[in-house]
């Protein structure tokens, strides 16, 4: 190899490098599972049950968006990994729906936000709530 060409070589490594870190990085979950049940879910006084009743407002259902997606990168404490997916990917799109505004996206939304029938899937029967 000549000089150019290790040079090249070089510069093609790092690159390589730095998109596989940054594709990576992307994919980094931004709260973890607990954070974001602490954030929406936990309590009389949640921000789900305020979107639940009917008194959510964009900034909510905003937060709602931003928290969630974490979940899909995340994995399950226990259960099925695709189980888990799906049930956050439904999650999340009658949270975007809420936040579009669209007819029919509470009742998505509850239906899909059930607490029992996830913790039974998903988490540790230690901590159950
Ligand atoms: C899509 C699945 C899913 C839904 C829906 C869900 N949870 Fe959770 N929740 C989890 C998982 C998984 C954990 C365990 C997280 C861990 O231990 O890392 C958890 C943990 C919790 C915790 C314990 C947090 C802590 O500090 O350890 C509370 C409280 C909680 N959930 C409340 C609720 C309530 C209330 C609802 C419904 C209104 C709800 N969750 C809906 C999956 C879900």
């Amino acid at each position: 190899m000549n000089k150019v060409t290790k040079l090249l070589a070089a510069a093609l490594t790092v690159g390589i490098l730095l998109g596989a870190y940054g594709v990576r990085a992307a994919e980094q979950p931004k709260y973890t599972t607990k954070e974001v049940m602490k954030a929406i879910y936990k309590g009389k006084e949640s921000l789900h049950h305020k979107i639940a009743d009917g008194g959510g407002s964009p900034e909510d259902f905003a937060k709602l968006v931003e928290y969630l997606p974490s979940l899909q990168l995340n994995d399950p404490p226990v259960g099925d990994k695709k189980e888990w997916q799906d049930r956050v990917k439904k999650l999340l799109a009658a949270a975007k729906d809420l936040k579009a505004g669209k007819p029919g996206a509470l009742d998505a939304y509850k239906g899909a936000a059930n607490c029992k029938e996830c913790h039974t899937a998903h988490k540790k029967p230690e901590e159950k709530h």
